[in-house]
C-alpha cells in the first residue's frame, strides 16, 4: 500500500496495513467500543451531536495532509498514522548508536519502552478530560471549533500510542491500553499519571495557557521520542508533531488575542496604568497582571512534567537508544554522553546555583532548558503586541524554582525571581504570583458563550484569518 495515503476502508483508518494485520486489527476493534464509551463520557460535554468543521488526516505527506469537513465528533476518523519510514535509518544515540533502527521491540529494553509509551499515552486523553466543560463558555464558534480540533487530535494521539501497545507488547500492552481508558484526570482514586494533567482547566484563558505551555511540553517529549531507535515510535511521533503544531498555535494566538483586546480597551478608555486592575476589569477585559499570574501557574506546572533534573531513568532511556534529546540529529557531539557534563540548576546549601553534572544524568534538565527557550519565543511575540499599544508591561516567565512540585526546587518556596521565601512570606505573597480566588471569580464572570457566527466575546479579539481560509462569519460549529 501507499504509506502516504490513509486507508479508510475499515473501521480504523490507517496507513499501517491493518487489513493484513489481523491480530492487531482485531485487538484494536475490541478496544474501539471502550474508547467510544470513554469519549461519550469524558469528551466535550454537550456537543456530541454538533457538526464541527474539523480537519482529518488523509495522508501523512507534510504538504497537505488534511481535509476539512463537518463531522460529528463521535464519528471522527481517529486513525493510526505513521510518518513514512526513512530508509536505512540507524539508532542515532546511546550505546546502540550506529546499529540498524529496531522494527521490533528490543527485548532488553522492553519494560522501559512500554513505560515511555504509556506515560505519553496517558497525557492525551487526560487533556480531553480537563477541557470537557469548556464548550459551554466558548467565546466564539471559531474558538469552539479549535477546542474540538485539539480534543479529537488528542484522542487520535491516544490511538497512536495504543496501536504501539497492541502491536508490540502482547498481553501487557493490551492491559495498558485498557488502563489508559480507566484513569481519569483529577480522580482521587484513579488519577492520570502526571500532575499537570490532573489540574483543572476552568476557563478559556487557562485553555490557551495550557495549549501554549503544556502542549509545548508534549511537543518536546514527542521531539525526544521521535529520535527513538524504536522506529515505529519515531514514526508515530513525527506525525503527531505535525498535529501538535496547531495546538500550540491555538494557545499562542488565543493569548495574543486576549492581550490585544485588553490593550485596545485600555487605550479606548484612556487607561495607561496596566496595574490599575480594578479600572481595567471594569471594561470587561482581562488585566495584564492576571494574565501574568496565569502564565506563572501554567508554566510552573508544565516544568514539573520534565521530571527530576538529575534522572537515572532519563539516562537509561538515552543510553538504551529509546529517547533522545531535542533535535538530536542536529547536535554535534558523540551522541553517547559517556563523558561530557551539563550545567544543572540545583539547590545547594539552600542556595540556587549551577552545578556541572554528568551529561547523561542531566537529560531532563537539558530538555527543559530547550523548552524554556521555545516558550520564550512566543512570550516575546506577546510582549510586542503590548509594546505596540505603548503600554508599559512585559510578560515574563517566572524563575524555574517558582512553584515547583517535582525536582530540585520542590522542597522550597521561591518567588517568580527565584528568591527563596519563608513559608510565612509565601503565604502572604502567593496571591501576587498565582491567580487568587478573586482573580478566578473575575475570569469566570466573563465566561459566557458567544455562539453567533462571526461574533466574539468582549474580552478577546477576533483572529487575523479564519481556519481553512474561511470568512469571518463562517459557521465553524453547527450546534445541535
Ligand atoms: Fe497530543
Ligand atoms: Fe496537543
Amino acid at each position: 500500500m501507499n504509506i502516504m495515503n490513509v486507508d479508510y476502508d475499515g473501521i480504523i483508518p490507517n496507513n499501517v496495513g491493518l487489513n493484513q494485520d489481523i491480530r492487531v486489527r482485531k485487538a484494536l476493534e475490541r478496544w474501539h467500543p471502550g474508547y467510544l464509551d470513554w469519549w461519550q463520557d469524558m469528551g466535550p460535554e454537550g456537543f456530541q451531536q454538533s457538526l464541527v468543521y474539523l480537519r482529518t488526516a488523509v495522508s501523512v505527506d507534510p504538504k497537505g495532509w488534511a481535509k476539512f469537513d463537518y463531522v460529528r465528533m463521535p464519528e471522527y476518523k481517529w486513525g493510526i498514522l505513521l510518518a513514512p519510514q526513512v530508509e536505512d535509518r540507524k539508532v542515532a544515540f546511546g550505546s546502540h548508536r550506529g546499529e540498524k533502527a529496531w522494527q521490533e521491540v528490543p527485548g532488553e529494553h522492553r519494560a522501559m519502552l512500554r513505560r515511555l509509551i504509556v506515560i505519553q499515552g496517558d497525557t492525551e486523553p487526560a487533556s480531553v478530560e480537563q477541557q470537557r466543560h469548556l464548550g459551554k463558555t466558548a467565546p466564539s464558534l471559531y474558538d469552539l471549533r479549535n477546542l474540538f480540533q485539539v480534543n479529537v487530535e488528542e484522542g487520535r494521539h491516544l490511538w497512536a500510542m495504543v496501536y504501539l501497545l497492541q502491536k508490540y507488547f502482547g498481553a501487557d500492552g493490551r492491559d495498558e491500553a485498557e488502563g489508559l481508558l480507566q484513569r481519569r484526570s483529577g480522580d482521587p482514586d484513579t488519577p492520570r499519571m502526571l500532575g499537570a494533567f490532573n489540574e483543572k482547566t476552568p476557563d478559556w484563558l487557562s485553555f490557551f495557557m495550557f495549549t501554549y505551555f503544556t502542549d509545548r511540553d508534549g511537543k518536546m517529549q514527542l521531539e525526544a521520542l521521535a529520535q527513538s531507535g524504536f522506529d515505529p515510535l519515531s514514526r508515530t511521533c513525527r506525525f503527531m508533531l505535525t498535529e501538535e503544531a496547531h495546538h500550540m498555535f491555538v494557545g499562542e494566538t488565543g493569548v495574543t488575542r486576549i492581550i490585544e483586546r485588553t490593550c485596545q480597551a485600555m487605550k479606548e478608555a484612556g487607561i495607561d496604568d496596566p496595574h490599575d486592575v480594578a479600572a481595567v476589569r471594569r471594561l470587561g477585559v482581562i488585566d495584564l497582571p492576571t494574565m501574568q499570574k496565569k502564565a506563572n501557574l501554567h508554566f510552573s506546572l508544565s516544568l514539573d512534567l520534565f521530571g527530576n533534573e538529575i534522572s537515572t531513568n532519563a539516562a537509561n532511556a538515552f543510553h538504551a537508544g529509546l529517547k533522545g534529546r531535542y533535535r538530536e540529529d542536529r547536535l554535534k557531539d558523540d551522541h553517547q554522553l559517556e563523558s561530557g557534563t551539563y550545567p544543572v540548576l540545583r539547590l545547594i546549601d539552600g542556595r540556587i546555583q549551577n552545578e556541572e553534572s554528568p551529561a547523561l544524568s542531566a537529560l531532563n534538565m537539558r530538555l527543559r532548558d530547550d523548552y524554556v527557550v521555545d516558550c520564550n519565543a512566543g512570550v516575546g511575540r506577546w510582549n510586542k503586541v503590548i509594546e505596540g499599544f505603548g503600554i508599559p508591561f512585559e510578560i515574563k516567565l517566572p524563575h524555574v524554582a517558582f512553584h515547583r512540585h517535582i525536582g530540585e526546587f520542590s522542597s522550597v518556596k521561591a518567588d517568580t525571581d527565584g528568591v527563596i521565601l519563608s513559608d510565612g512570606e509565601w503565604e502572604k505573597r502567593q496571591g501576587d504570583f498565582l491567580p487568587s480566588d478573586s482573580d478566578r471569580d473575575f475570569i469566570e464572570s466573563l465566561m459566557h458563550p458567544q455562539y453567533e457566527p462571526g461574533r466574539f466575546a468582549g474580552w478577546i479579539a477576533p483572529p487575523k484569518v479564519g481556519i481553512d481560509n474561511k470568512p469571518g462569519d463562517f459557521e465553524y460549529v453547527k450546534i445541535m
